[in-house]
């Protein structure tokens, strides 16, 4: 089954219509600037695509968690900057989200035209899912368009509520090119991989993944586990992990996830540690049956990265989430840089390599390895969201190609 996009629409369909598209601007901004343009860039093809044919194009995003109403901090004005910079074109950015103000503005948009709205948060009926709000955008949307991978697994009104109404009033409710492109990588790889299959889960905690691994368990034939949720792993095979961050409530699900993946689930066999976990901590490698009293584990060791570098090296899909250490700090970055760099081996090689978003992407980025992956998700919660095999609320709602 497969969800309609752009493409899918017959030539001609889409000119003087206004599309509502719904874009993840939720970008880092610092002093009013842009400070990275990946989720920027990825959706200036469907922009491209959509003003091509001759779309009137109506821009929605929500723009980081503004909790009371309007607040300057969270203004998608910068946003609009950078995105005509990037586009080239002049972007109309307008302060309102709904009303009288945007029913004018939209009505303004020429062919091939581009309006962003404000932040749909500043709405509380955005989070609420409200059906009103939806109802409201719809009025003027002739067509929905989610490029939002990112916020896919929201159900909010701009992701939810307003494509159910376009459909109800008979218009599509279309994925964009990056939504397709997302859907396919995350998905293809999880539906019909190329074997062997190993998926690389890091970062602080087991909780905040555990759906992810029980639902990869069935489907690897490896499991390789680095960052701190390895250390709660230590202790479910009674291994001293002195003062590293370890979630003693979740060491029973540890030992059981243990006795169910066997030799499928690998964990590291050194690890680096010290006293402290800082930028300038001197740092001691250690096999992990050595950890004493006192220490912190920072980073995957060594032998580990031989380890898993032999792993991915067979590999012919691979799946990235989370860091093997406290990769910001120069101490403990060595076991992501490595993970990182034999995937991208493994990429080069004509594996499919696919990177979740959020901190592994940054990871990615850091390593200097991102182009050669073959897709690096702008989606974080979204990524795993999918990973764990949930259905995502902002693709659920869409238009489905009949026959697939
Ligand atoms: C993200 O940055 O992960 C998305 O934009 C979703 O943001 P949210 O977690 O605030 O919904």
């Amino acid at each position: 089954m497969r969800r309609k996009t752009i493409e899918d629409l017959p030539q001609g369909a889409l000119r003087g219509r206004v599309v509502a598209l719904r874009l993840d601007l939720n970008v880092p901004v610092a002093d009013g600037v842009v400070q990275d343009d990946t989720r920027i860039d990825a959706v200036l093809p469907t922009l491209r695509r959509l003003r091509e044919a001759g779309a009137r194009i109506v821009m929605l995003s929500h723009f980081g968690r503004p909790k009371d109403g309007p607040d300057p901090r969270y203004s998608l004005a910068p946003v609009a900057t950078r995105l005509a910079e990037r586009l080239e074109v002049p972007v109309h950015f307008l302060d309102q989200w709904r009303g009288p103000a945007v029913d004018a503005a939209v009505a303004e948009v020429a062919d091939g035209g581009l309006l962003l709205l404000e932040n749909t948060r500043f709405d509380p009926g955005e989070t609420a899912n409200d059906a009103e709000l939806g109802a409201e955008w719809a009025r003027w949307a002739d067509v929905y368009v989610n490029d939002a991978f990112g916020t896919a697994h929201r159900a909010h009104a701009s992701t939810e509520a307003l494509p159910r109404a376009v459909r109800a009033k008979g218009g599509e409710a279309l994925a964009g090119l990056l939504m397709e492109r997302e859907l396919r990588f995350l998905g293809s790889a999880l539906s019909d991989p190329e074997r062997p299959f190993v998926a690389v889960l890091g970062g602080a905690k087991i909780s905040g993944k555990i759906d992810v691994v029980q639902a990869l368990l069935d489907r690897v034939d490896r499991l390789i586990i680095g960052g701190a949720m390895a250390n709660t792993f230590f202790l479910a095979l009674g291994l001293e992990t002195g003062d590293s961050l370890v979630e003693q409530d979740r060491v029973p699900m540890a030992a059981d996830l243990l006795a169910r993946a066997g030799e499928r689930l690998l964990l590291p066999v050194d690890c680096r540690v010290s006293d402290v976990i800082s930028p300038e901590a001197a740092t001691r490698i250690v096999e992990r049956t050595q950890v004493e009293p006192g220490d912190r584990i920072g980073d995957i060791g060594p032998a580990t990265e031989t380890l898993y570098g032999t792993e991915l090296a067979r590999a012919r899909t691979i799946v990235w989430n989370g860091p093997m250490g406290v990769f910001e700090m120069a101490p403990f970055a060595q076991g992501t840089l490595s993970v990182a760099e034999s995937i991208a081996e493994a990429a080069d090689r004509g594996a499919l390599a696919v990177v979740g978003g959020g901190d592994s992407a940054l990871a990615a980025e850091v390593a200097g390895v991102s182009e050669r992956m073959t897709h690096v998700s702008t989606g974080g919660g979204a990524s795993l969201e999918l990973l764990a095999g949930e259905t995502l609320p902002g693709v659920d709602v869409l238009t489905m190609v009949e026959g697939t």
